[in-house]
C-alpha cells in the first residue's frame, strides 16, 4: 500500500467532463464540495482522488447490503483526537462481522494522518469506511474478496455555537434501537437504517435529535450520540449492554469525572430519569458534548446548560486543543 506518493487524479478533461458542466445548476460554475474543502483529496485502496472522482463500484457490498464497517474521527489543533481509541473500536466492529481490514493498523494510522496531510486542514472530521468490497448482486460475503478501505477528511460544524450556549431539545420517538441480538448496535456497521428511521421521526416532530429505547423500553442512545443524566451532582450514562454504541466520547466524560472528582456511572435509565434529571448532554465525536434542555416537551432542570454539563464541556474543550496523534511527521 502507498500512501505517500499517490497521486491525486486528475478529473477527466473528456467529453463525460462536458457532460457533467451543463447537467450543473445556473448559478454555480462548480458545484460546492461536499467536504468543504476546495481541492480535497480522498483515500481509496491507497490513491487519492479529488472529489468528483472518489467512486465505488455499484456491486460493492457495503453499498448493496450496508455491509462494512466506519469511524467518525476528529482532529483538532493539528492532532488526531483519541485515534487509537477509534482504530481499536474499527478493528472490534471489524471482527464481530468477520471483515478482514486489508492493511496493518499502523498503515491505516499512516494512510490517515498522510490523507489529512494532503487536504492541508488543522481541525476537521475524518470519515474512515471499510467495505465488504465488490462482489455479485447475492449478499454472500464471500463473494467479496478485496475489501475497500476509505478515507474522507471534511471540515465540520455540527451544531452551531448557540446550541451549547442553550441547549437542544429531544423527542422520544417510536423506532426502537436495534436489539443486540438481531444487530448489535456495538457493532459500528454501515447498516445505519435504525438510526436514520429515528432521525426521521426527530425531524418530523421538529426537534434537534431523537431519544432511542431499547426492546425493555429503557434509553440506549440518541440517533449518532451516547446520552447522560446528572442528578444530585452525579453522572450516569446507559450500560453498553442497553444499546449504545461503545463511545469514544462517553469514555472521555468518564476520563473527566475521574480528573475533576465527578462521580460517573453506568445504569439503566427510562425517560422518567430525563425528565426529572437536573441536566443532560449528549456526547459523541461529531456533536463533541452538547446539553440538552427539553425532553418530550419538559424542561431540564431550570432549561439552561447545567454546572456540571458546562466543566464537562470546558474541560473536553482543553482535552481536544492539547492531547491527540500529531498530524505531521
Ligand atoms: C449510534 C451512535 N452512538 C453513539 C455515538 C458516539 O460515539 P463517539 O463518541 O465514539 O463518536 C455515535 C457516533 O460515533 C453513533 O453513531
Amino acid at each position: 500500500m502507498k500512501t505517500t506518493d499517490a497521486a491525486v487524479l486528475e478529473e477527466p478533461k473528456t467529453r463525460v467532463r462536458a457532460t457533467e458542466e451543463t447537467t450543473e445548476p445556473a448559478i454555480e460554475s462548480r458545484p460546492r464540495p461536499r467536504t468543504g474543502i476546495r481541492e480535497a483529496k480522498i483515500y481509496i485502496d491507497g490513491t487519492f482522488y479529488s472529489e468528483a472522482n472518489a467512486k465505488v463500484s455499484v456491486f460493492d457490498h457495503g453499498l448493496l447490503y450496508g455491509d462494512g464497517i466506519f469511524e467518525g474521527i476528529r482532529f483538532y489543533n493539528g492532532r488526531v483526537f483519541r485515534l487509537e481509541q477509534h482504530l481499536e473500536r474499527l478493528w472490534k466492529s471489524a471482527r464481530s462481522i468477520c471483515l478482514n481490514i486489508p492493511m496493518t493498523r499502523k498503515e491505516m494510522t499512516e494512510a490517515l494522518l498522510e490523507t489529512i496531510r494532503q487536504n492541508h486542514l488543522r481541525d476537521g472530521y475524518v470519515r474512515l469506511v471499510v467495505t465488504r468490497g465488490v462482489g455479485n448482486l447475492g449478499l454472500n460475503p464471500e463473494q467479496c474478496k478485496n475489501p475497500s478501505v476509505i478515507i474522507i477528511v471534511a471540515t465540520i460544524a455540527l451544531y452551531h455555537e448557540d446550541f451549547y450556549r442553550k441547549g437542544l431539545s429531544i423527542v422520544t420517538v417510536a423506532t426502537r434501537r436495534s436489539n443486540p441480538a438481531a444487530l448489535n448496535p456495538a457493532v459500528k456497521s454501515l447498516n445505519y437504517l435504525n438510526n436514520v428511521m429515528a432521525r426521521i421521526e426527530a425531524n418530523l416532530a421538529s426537534a434537534d435529535e431523537a431519544l432511542m429505547l431499547n426492546d425493555t423500553g429503557n434509553i440506549a442512545e440518541c440517533t449518532a450520540d451516547n446520552v447522560f443524566v446528572v442528578t444530585h451532582g452525579r453522572i450516569v450514562t446507559p450500560p453498553i449492554t442497553a444499546g449504545a454504541l461503545q463511545g469514544i466520547t462517553r469514555s472521555v466524560v468518564f476520563d473527566i469525572g475521574n480528573e475533576l472528582d465527578i462521580k460517573v456511572t453506568e445504569a439503566d435509565l427510562t425517560r422518567h430519569d430525563v425528565f426529572v434529571a437536573d441536566e443532560c448532554f449528549l456526547t459523541g465525536t461529531a456533536a463533541e458534548i452538547v446539553p440538552v434542555v427539553k425532553a418530550d416537551g419538559r424542561m431540564i432542570g431550570d432549561g439552561k446548560p447545567g454546572p456540571i454539563t458546562t466543566r464537562i464541556i470546558e474541560r473536553f474543550r482543553e482535552m481536544t486543543r492539547n492531547t491527540g496523534t500529531p498530524i505531521s511527521d
